[in-house]
């Protein structure tokens, strides 16, 4: 898909549009809300933990509580690359109203079907949460303005970007956006690939010259047939978003463990809750800090300073 073309795209027909979301910017392909039945249903990421998302989920859903706590109200999040809605669907589910941007048609009509399984409907009425989506990509959010409609004008109060920088064509440029759009206060979870994490899997794979380039690459890759366009050093992201005007309020790794495990040795809720709870001493140990570098993903949380 040209640059152009994966822009938010104007005027297409709301599937299922929902008042203010897809407003006046057309573009939301799908949106749907948590009827009034549902709202006491337990979250979908408190049924059955998921090994490699649980941890960020948690963590995500701490920080949407707090900053609700703060503003008195749901909170309008906008997920860049949120893709089949992992995390969109159960941030709904606690009340929020989320915006999807993804350039992937596929994972949107997955979204779409995710949420239909969780009971969002379309919205009728203010105070239930609610998922809108849109395709899109990063670069879509240099426009400010179609940003601005796409979530019907409202203050953005939370951006996720989980595993989507990564792709993005200018990483430090998606940042600086995300700074513009963002209002001071207004919170971003990062989540990124982390470089040591391939480094190890290489080597545990017997392949150690990619393993080598992994390690000493700029780009954190270990050869052309890489799959991922990039993996950052958690310092130079750090530094680049206290550049861009971000406090940075906490840095975790995780999947420091569960990208290395045999799937056979956690087939069981029991196996899965112990690899999250040693996953979760790991990434916070105070005397083997080296342990959370080791994460396939690296979270950042960080606040836009005013
Ligand atoms: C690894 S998935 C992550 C999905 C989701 N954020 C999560 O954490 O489960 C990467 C997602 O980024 C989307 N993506 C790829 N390139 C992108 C870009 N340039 N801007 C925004 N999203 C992009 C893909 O369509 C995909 O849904």
């Amino acid at each position: 898909m040209t640059r152009a073309g994966r822009r938010l795209q104007r005027g297409r027909p709301a599937a299922a549009c929902h008042g203010s979301s897809a407003g006046g910017v057309g573009a939301a392909d799908y949106s749907w809300s948590m009827p009034d039945s549902q709202q006491s249903r337990p979250s979908a990421a408190t049924s059955s933990p998921n090994v490699r998302t649980a941890a960020i989920s948690e963590s995500v859903h701490a920080l949407a509580a707090a900053r609700q706590r703060e503003l008195g109200r749901p909170l309008v999040v906008l997920d860049l690359g949120g893709g089949t809605g992992g995390l969109a669907v159960p941030l709904a589910l606690a009340g929020h109203h989320v915006h999807v941007l993804d350039p992937s048609p596929d994972a949107l009509a997955s979204l779409q079907r995710r949420a239909r399984e969780h009971g969002l409907g379309v919205a009728q009425e203010a105070g239930t949460g609610s998922v809108a989506a849109a395709q899109g990509d990063a670069d879509t959010l240099q426009d400010v303005e179609a940003v601005r409609e796409l979530v019907g004008g409202r203050p953005i109060d939370l951006i996720c970007c989980h595993e989507v920088l990564e792709w993005a064509d200018d990483p430090a440029g998606t940042l600086r956006a995300i700074a513009r759009i963002l209002p001071p206060g207004g919170a971003l979870s990062l989540v990124t690939s982390g470089r040591l994490a391939a480094v190890l899997g290489r080597v545990l794979a017997g392949r150690f010259a990619q393993a080598h380039r992994a390690l000493t690459s700029r780009d954190g890759r270990w050869g052309e047939a890489d799959p991922m366009p990039r993996r950052f050093d958690t310092a130079a992201l750090t530094e680049l978003l206290t550049s861009c005007g971000f406090a940075i309020e906490d840095v975790h790794g995780a999947r420091i463990f569960a990208d290395l495990v045999p799937s056979a040795y956690v087939d069981s809720d029991a196996d899965r809750r112990a690899l999250l709870e040693l996953e979760a001493a790991a990434s916070a140990h105070p005397d083997y800090p080296l342990l959370a570098q080791l994460g396939a993903a690296m979270h950042i949380v960080a606040r836009r300073r005013s």
